[in-house]
């Protein structure tokens, strides 16, 4: 009788298996299948076989520069790629309509926040509907008030002070080449963490040391944005069950993350938050939720770091190029300051020095740190450039090309001229649709009036004391992959102390 019993139970497990993986086998073949009909993996449309044989390398040295071509060449400023499944546009109207216009349609979509969710969590970066509309509203409230830019000002002022500053110093007049953009990756890790967390990671300490929070935070960052180049996600999520590989490492990266946010929530809870100032302590105050807070935080240290790193290293790469903007903003800064013995321009006199203003956004437009953002379409809709979108699909708009629209800006607008953003002296904002370097819709970025702030203080402490020189050729910037625009191979640079 027991053998009997086990030999039906041993059947119907055997049948139960081969009924689970036929089903299995089955319906990952269906995806997969789907996946081929709906991405158009056929495609021999010119722009999809430049793309999938990547022949517009031979003429262009970054993927945006190609993308820029062909949207300038684009009656409607808005291009297909079809085996991506991607809209592309740097139509001003478009960017209005899915920004702001019919902004609920077009979030960020699943598949945006499953690639960074274990990094970010629920983090106002990475979420949509009720739960992002309540961060920002409170995330407004904190950053709005004018003790917090004063904060961060004390901040970064501090940082150039004991860091940067002395860094340069220490390098200057020899041969040692320096990479700039490392630098400013370092100086704006240590503003954010201690303006988020209250931490300071001394990123930037003379000897350079390497923090164990900021290599885990970068490793993280790394590898959540390349599983977005998978061709499949199906791929990263076999890696992450069977933990592989990259996704072995994120996880490992992660787990640091956590174990630092999880301190320092616990040192404010026992020394108590209401006395500090910086964004966690004021977070704490009306939410409980210790994961929670971690998301908030470690999404605003990935918004305002990498972004404001990259704003400054374009713009001293195109200082090297144009002496003569460098002058000009000494100029004002002479002109401001008059007689004053401060080392630092205040808050109030950087607020008066329009020229220098003006040559910091015509930096971003040339080069904005995020230099493509995609949504994804709930629901089918008609561009206002009457381009139709399939619901599902990826639209991206462009302000990299849209910085480069011959249409919008004249024919010398490859060329960097502060000067067009001026009349009278004065600057005079352009239409922000042209122009979302910190994006124009109801997700505007919440870090705008510090990140300014920070990139100005910067530029003025360094131009001030030391000439910044390329060594060798200069190349046009060629960048690296992700999510923020970042020089491949850096920006190596030599440092003089000017005459005194
Ligand atoms: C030059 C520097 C910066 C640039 C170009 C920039 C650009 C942007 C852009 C394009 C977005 C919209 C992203 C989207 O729609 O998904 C954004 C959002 C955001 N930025 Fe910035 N950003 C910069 C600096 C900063 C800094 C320093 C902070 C923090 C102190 C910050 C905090 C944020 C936050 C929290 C969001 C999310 C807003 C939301 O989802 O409602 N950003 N930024």
């Amino acid at each position: 009788m027991d053998s009997e019993l086990s030999l039906w139970f041993y059947s119907m497990t055997s049948a139960f298996f081969f009924v689970f993986f036929t089903f299995t086998l089955l319906f990952s073949l269906f995806s997969l299948l789907v996946f081929v009909l709906r991405s158009k993996l056929w495609c021999k449309c010119e722009i999809c076989e430049a793309y999938l044989t990547s022949s517009w390398a031979k003429e262009f040295d970054n993927l945006c520069d190609w993308y820029t071509h062909l949207l300038k060449r684009s009656a409607t400023g808005t291009i297909h790629i079809h085996v991506l499944g991607n809209i592309i546009t740097a139509n001003p109207g478009n960017v209005e309509h899915m920004l702001k216009t019919r902004f609920e349609i077009y979030p960020k979509g699943k598949t945006f926040s499953t690639l960074l969710g274990d990094l970010l969590g629920r983090g106002i970066f990475n979420v949509d509907g009720d739960s992002w509309k309540f961060q920002r509203k409170m995330a407004s409230l904190e950053l709005g008030g004018v003790s917090v830019r004063a904060h961060a000002f004390d901040i970064v002022q501090s940082e150039i002070q004991s860091r940067l500053l002395p860094l340069l110093s220490s390098v200057s007049g020899k041969e040692q080449v320096l990479d700039l953009q490392d630098v400013f990756r370092r100086f704006s890790f240590d503003n954010i963490c201690k303006f988020s967390f209250g931490l300071d990671p001394g990123c930037l300490e003379l000897s350079l040391p390497v923090s164990e929070f900021a290599e885990a935070f970068d490793l993280a960052s790394k590898f959540s944005a390349q599983r977005g180049l998978a061709c499949s996600s199906l791929i990263w999520k076999v890696k992450r069950l069977l933990n592989l590989g990259t996704e072995k490492q994120l996880k490992e990266a992660i787990k640091i993350l956590d174990e630092f946010a999880q301190q320092m929530i616990n040192q404010r809870r026992q020394n108590g938050f209401s006395e500090r100032n910086d964004l966690l302590s004021r977070f704490m105050g009306t939410i409980n939720e210790d994961k929670y807070l971690r998301d908030i935080v470690v999404s605003f240290l990935l918004a305002g770091r990498d972004t404001v790193a990259s704003g400054l290293t374009s713009f001293f790469w195109l200082l090297t190029q144009h002496p003569e903007v460098e002058s000009a903003i000494l100029d004002e800064l002479e002109r401001v300051m008059g007689s004053s013995d401060e080392q630092f321009a205040s808050f109030n006199q950087m607020r008066e020095m329009n020229y220098l203003h003006a040559a910091l956004y015509e930096s971003l437009r040339l080069f904005p740190p995020v230099q493509f953002d995609s949504k994804f379409a709930e629901e089918d809709d008609i561009l206002v450039d009457g381009t139709f979108v399939s619901k599902g699909t990826r639209v991206t708009y462009h302000p990299y090309a849209m910085g480069r629209m011959e249409q919008v800006w004249g024919s010398d607008c490859l060329q960097f001229k502060p000067h067009r953003w001026l009349k009278n002296g004065r600057y005079m904002p352009h239409d922000s649709y042209k122009f979302p370097v910190f994006q124009a819709g109801k997700r505007v970025c919440l870090g705008k009036e510090i990140a300014v702030m920070e990139m100005k203080c910067v530029v003025l402490a360094v131009i001030k004391r030391f000439k910044i020189l390329v060594p060798g050729l200069t190349q046009p910037p060629r960048f690296a992959p992700g999510l923020t625009a970042t020089l491949r191979g850096g920006l190596p640079v030599l440092v003089q102390e000017r005459e005194a």
